[in-house]
């Protein structure tokens, strides 16, 4: 597919032209500034820009804090102690990092689920797609391991369950555990490696941010009628698009200043409201916490890992067709991994030619049980692994699993698509009216 045909930097001035022709960069600058972007995307498309935006709060945040953070077993929970009272803004500082991760995964899943409506997956953009995922990926990690920091009882005894999987791969599962934890138990090694990563991860994140984004302004981007923007020439291209700058940038400006106001209001006001009491009591391996709960972003694959108990008959004719090497803990890893992995494939699970949920009478169905359903994950792996709970995270899992597996090829082949607008700007023309002034959408009166 060739790429949306635009005007190019041309440098005019004599210094432009000297700085371009030793260093394309304000080319680079303007042409992604400037980069036709279908006219009718919906507030939907802004989450990218405030993932970014949380991005650059995290680095910055967590450069600062690192100045007065101490990563050694008997110093880090009193150097985040000495960070929340001594130092001039730290306790702020320390509550817009941690309220910031939230926000950070907050908005990335809304940005996967825009995606899984719209079909933003679909080809040309898998890349965009395994990239993001790769970058959803590395967020897990870098919260993980940044959870641990404070070296509370949540940060141990979580960081102990969550190596504690590795050890169910059969054979070299505790090898592999004691590497990661640098011993056989979580301490001062794994404290010491999980800074080191923690630190260096956001930077490689920031990288595949700008594969990510390469990516896209390869193939343009995608928009709520899944239609492409016309390639014939410059002048129909103009048509479905604007340039970048500045009507994208002032809409996702202003959305991010929305956001911003109800971040500063939970930061300031209630800045312990997602986090777990017991994490300002500092980590002591010999006291396990009653109950040990990730943070809310990963409870809906929390709910897939422990859905899977040996009572399950899946897990039970699996145990016995491998002669026990997959037992249910074996198999819980293998769903919580196996849930990401088929979220991974949909460009390739999913089968219609159809884009856009919007056309698709069927799937916007399935797709809003879907959503449901990964709510009440997120609720089921915050209660207790007991009653009733299990089997609603049992349900919910297998769910998940039918969705990509089953549910999206099928929907391919058995739905019939609603009739897609012909082009962006009728799309546009029929929300928006036509615009004034636009000789060519407005005919001659
Ligand atoms: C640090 C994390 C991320 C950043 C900064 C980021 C940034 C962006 C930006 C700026 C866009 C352009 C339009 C928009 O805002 O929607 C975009 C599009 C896209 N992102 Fe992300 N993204 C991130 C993570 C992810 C993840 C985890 C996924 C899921 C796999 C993903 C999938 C996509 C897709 C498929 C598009 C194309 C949408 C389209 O053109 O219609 N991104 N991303």
């Amino acid at each position: 597919m060739a790429g949306i045909p635009h005007d190019h930097y041309e440098p005019k001035t004599g210094a432009e032209k000297w700085v371009e022709s030793r260093l394309g960069i304000i080319g680079l600058i303007y042409d992604t500034m400037m980069i036709p972007t279908p006219k009718n995307l919906n507030w939907m498309w802004i989450w990218g820009i405030i993932l970014a935006f949380c991005l650059g709060l995290q680095i910055v945040t967590g450069i600062i804090l690192v100045m007065h953070y101490t990563p050694h077993v008997d110093m880090a929970f009193a150097s985040i102690e000495h960070i929340m009272r001594n130092v001039n803004g730290g306790h702020f500082l320390r509550y817009l990092h941690m309220n910031g991760a939230s926000l950070f995964f907050l908005a990335v899943y809304l940005h996967i689920f825009r995606g899984l409506y719209y079909g933003s997956y679909k080809a040309p953009r898998e890349i965009t797609w395994i990239v993001g995922m790769l970058i959803y990926l590395m967020m897990m990690g870098t919260a993980f391991m940044g959870y641990v920091l404070p070296w509370g009882q949540m940060s141990f005894w979580g960081a102990t369950v969550i190596t504690g999987l590795f050890g169910a791969i059969p054979w070299i599962g505790e090898s592999i555990q004691t590497w990661l934890l640098g011993g056989p138990a979580v301490d001062n090694a794994t404290l010491n490696r999980f800074f080191s990563l923690h630190y260096l991860l956001p930077f490689v994140i920031a990288a595949l941010v700008i594969v990510h984004i390469w990516a896209f302004h390869t193939t343009g981007n995608g928009n709520p009628t899944g239609v492409e923007v016309r390639r014939g020439s410059k002048e129909e291209a103009k048509k479905d698009t604007v340039t970048f700058w500045p009507y994208f940038v002032i809409k996702d400006f202003f959305a991010l200043a929305l956001i911003l106001v109800v971040f500063f209001a939970v930061t300031g006001w209630m800045p312990n409201y997602l986090g777990h009491p017991d994490n300002y009591i500092e980590a002591n391996p010999l006291v396990t916490p009653a109950h040990i709960v990730p943070e809310w972003y990963f409870l809906p694959f929390y709910a897939i890992l422990r859905a899977f108990t040996a009572d399950v008959w899946v897990v039970m004719f699996t145990e016995w067709i491998t002669f026990g090497i997959v037992d249910a803990k074996f198999f819980g890893v293998i769903a919580m991994f196996g849930a990401i992995v088929v979220m991974a494939l949909v460009p390739w699970l999913d089968t219609s030619r159809v884009r856009s949920g919007r056309y698709r009478p069927m799937f916007r169905w399935w797709y809003a049980i879907f959503a449901v359903n990964f709510v009440v994950l997120t609720w089921v792996g915050a209660m207790p692994a007991e009653g009733i709970y299990p089997y609603i995270a049992l349900i919910g899992a297998a769910y998940w699993f039918a969705y990509f597996l089953v549910i999206l090829p099928l929907l391919g082949v058995l739905e019939k698509p609603e009739e897609l607008p012909e082009t962006i700007e009728a799309d546009f023309n029929a929300h928006y009216g036509k615009p004034k002034g636009d000789a060519a959408a407005t005919p001659a009166e």
